[in-house]
């Protein structure tokens, strides 16, 4: 096949296939469920990946991390032979991705980031911090290549519902790709950092009575019926952004895979992504073995983990009650891939409580690295499956933050507030603190 310099005559060749039925349905369409109910998948083998040798693509990623210009720049279009092979000239980045690895395992060099590993009970422990993208949260990487997908198939205006993040994420790139953007919210239920980057980037909002699962199924139904091209990851192409976390992990660790990648779980988007980036890459050879995913969930709102719980014999959605409101999702679009990537990952589904978020978050905090309450529903379920003996004192775990402390400052860790009203006052509690610091 010669190269496509045409966004939309790549997009032209791609095939959306259904994983229940097998149906397939042009993937420049606008719908993203199929017939029978279940999400399309990208077909496999669409486009031919250039190059095919595990030495010849790690050296392509690598030498991409020395771009200064275009999309070469971005932790997502680095990967572009995995994830979308689209011509430079659909794209709308703005070099997202290229988030840190943290080394905060007990035994890591420094004694205030160790302190999250000493409360895991891990050794080699990392926290891939993904609200260090451009919008603060990993939603970046997914719309990213969404945007570039919806601007080169001339959509007239993008939405989604979403608790927050999403939106923050597709007011930005649409924003930036010129298109008008429509998001639909639960209303009161999205937190204020979240809200004031929606308005502050001109998205037009619709504000549910209801939850998240509401505003899904209102603007899956208006979405197709006015052409509005969708960008909740339901669509396959945010999926497909989204597998870049997996791929910038394995690079960040000179491809030796970790033992287990653990992330926080609402509509299960992000574990479907991942797992299926990390099978990728073992298929592939980048690594020798595949990580084991460990998704965990909020247990106010833990439909996957009560079906895990059964062998997957049964699912039902649920009414979701979780402070950890980015996560408050009952009904997960993506059930059956994550399913799948669980299965092939020989990985494990868990439930934290909201205290256990929260008490994880405190130490994230603490560490000076601070995340918004549900990225720490990883640290928080890494802990529980150490203490529960499913993960072991010495492996190599990789828990991912999801979203930037600032989303959510209302639930920040409180502990010290400081008046100014009288000096005395004001001395007296900075001595109080002084006086509660270890030796
Ligand atoms: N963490 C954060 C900070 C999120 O915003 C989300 C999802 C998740 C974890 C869960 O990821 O849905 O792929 O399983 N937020 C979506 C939104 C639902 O609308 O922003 P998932």
């Amino acid at each position: 096949m010669s190269a496509i310099t045409e966004p939309a005559a790549l997009l032209r060749r791609i095939a959306f296939t259904c994983p229940a039925c097998g149906a397939t349905r042009p993937g420049s369409g606008t719908r993203f469920r199929c017939d029978c109910g279940t999400p399309f998948d990208i077909a496999p083998q669409t486009f031919p990946l250039e190059p095919s040798s595990a030495e010849a693509l790690r050296a392509t990623f690598s030498q991409r991390l020395g771009a200064v210009a275009g999309s070469a720049r971005s932790g997502v279009w680095r990967y572009r032979e995995l994830t979308l092979p689209l011509p430079e000239q659909g794209i709308v980045s703005r070099a997202e991705g290229n988030t840190p690895l943290h080394p905060v395992g007990a035994a890591a060099d420094d004694a205030g980031w160790r302190r999250i590993g000493i409360y895991a009970g891990l050794d080699q422990l990392y926290l891939k911090h993904e609200g260090e993208n451009p919008t603060g949260s990993f939603k970046d990487r997914g719309m990213t290549v969404g945007m570039s997908v919806a601007r080169s198939l001339g959509a007239r205006a993008v939405a989604c519902a979403s608790t927050g993040n999403t939106a923050a994420s597709l007011a930005a790139y649409a924003a930036q790709a010129g298109l008008p953007a429509l998001v639909f919210l639960p209303a009161g239920k999205v937190a204020g950092g979240k809200l004031a980057q929606s308005i502050a980037y001109g998205a037009r909002r619709v504000e549910v009575a209801g939850d998240f699962d509401t505003a899904m199924r209102h603007v899956e139904a208006v979405a197709d019926e006015l052409g509005i091209y969708l960008l909740n990851s339901i669509n396959p192409y945010r999926l497909a952004g989204q597998r870049s976390i997996g791929y910038e992990i394995l690079q960040q660790l000179d491809w030796q895979a970790p033992d287990w990648v653990v992330l926080p779980a609402g509509n299960l988007g992000n574990t479907s992504a991942i797992g299926a980036a990390l099978l990728r890459a073992h298929e592939l050879g980048l690594i020798a073995r595949v990580p084991r995913m460990a998704a965990i969930q909020a247990s106010g709102a833990a439909p996957f983990y009560h079906s895990y719980a059964t062998q997957w014999r049964e699912y039902t959605h649920v009414q979701a009650q979780t402070r950890a409101t980015a996560i408050n999702i009952g009904a997960p679009v993506s059930y059956a891939r994550a399913r799948a990537v669980i299965e092939a990952t020989n990985g494990v589904v868990a439930q934290v409580s909201d205290e256990e978020i929260f008490a994880a978050k405190a130490q994230i905090d603490r560490a000076g690295i601070g995340c918004e309450p549900a990225s720490a529903a990883s640290v928080a379920g890494a802990r529980k499956l150490r203490a529960e003996g499913v993960i072991a004192p010495d492996a190599h775990v990789v828990a991912i933050l999801t979203g930037h402390l600032l989303k959510d400052t209302a639930q920040a860790t409180e502990e010290v507030t400081v008046s100014d009203d009288a000096t005395e006052e004001l001395m007296r509690q900075v001595r109080d603190v002084l006086q509660r610091l270890p030796a």
